[in-house]
């Protein structure tokens, strides 16, 4: 069964995903703003089956109030969390190496095709060879200091550029798949 991993993600110019307290207001300017514009975002949740994101990113997101997503989502976490009652049936909670956690989550529920979310988890995942496809939108913001999408890494990582998209409010969405050697 062939599995896909990808992720969608948004940047500063400088290469970050949130302010150092974790917050990601400043992606939400209304400035930003585009009618009818969803930057591929709805096209993209329809091609995945699941989530997996980092208990940090799930922190935040539980900040928003209500729950984001239509489509089930696996938390990582080496910690037990509380899930309130609400979530109970829309997360799961697990954690272990990317190949343990996408053989769980494969032959568990049938899962084929993933959404990976937060910096350290997506480095995880591409420090594993597991990373299919990147969906990056750089934001025209220099935040100067932040949680990096990408840290260390211990080889380089060649990618290839697949789409360049530029939108009229000055994100630029490049798509890129990994060259694994
Ligand atoms: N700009 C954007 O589009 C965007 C998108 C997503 C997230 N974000 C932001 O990015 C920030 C979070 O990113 P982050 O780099 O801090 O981390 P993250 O990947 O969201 O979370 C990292 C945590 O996840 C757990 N984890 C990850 N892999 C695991 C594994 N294989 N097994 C067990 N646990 C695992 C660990 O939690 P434990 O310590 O509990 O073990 C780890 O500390 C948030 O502020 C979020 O809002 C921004």
């Amino acid at each position: 069964m062939k599995i896909n991993c990808s992720v969608y993600i948004a940047t500063s110019l400088d290469g970050f995903i949130a302010k150092p307290d974790g917050n990601i207001e400043w992606l939400h300017d209304p400035s930003f703003t585009i009618e009818g514009e969803d930057f591929g975002y709805s096209d993209y949740m329809g091609s995945i089956d699941a989530l997996i994101m980092g208990r940090n990113t799930f922190e935040q997101v539980l900040t928003f109030g209500d729950w984001p997503y239509q489509k089930p989502v696996i938390v990582l976490s080496s910690k037990s969390l509380n899930i309130t009652e609400e979530l109970e049936e829309k997360v799961h909670l697990t954690g272990g190496s990317p190949v343990e956690i996408l053989d769980w989550a494969t032959k568990k529920f049938g899962y084929k095709s993933f959404y990976i979310d937060g910096g350290t988890t997506i480095q995880r995942f591409l420090s594993a060879s597991l990373i299919d496809q990147l969906t990056i939108t750089k934001i025209p913001v220099i935040l100067g200091q932040g949680i990096p999408l990408f840290d260390k890494i211990a080889n380089d990582l060649r990618l290839e550029l697949i789409d360049l998209i530029k939108f009229e409010n000055g994100f630029v969405q490049l798509i890129y798949q990994p060259k694994y050697k």
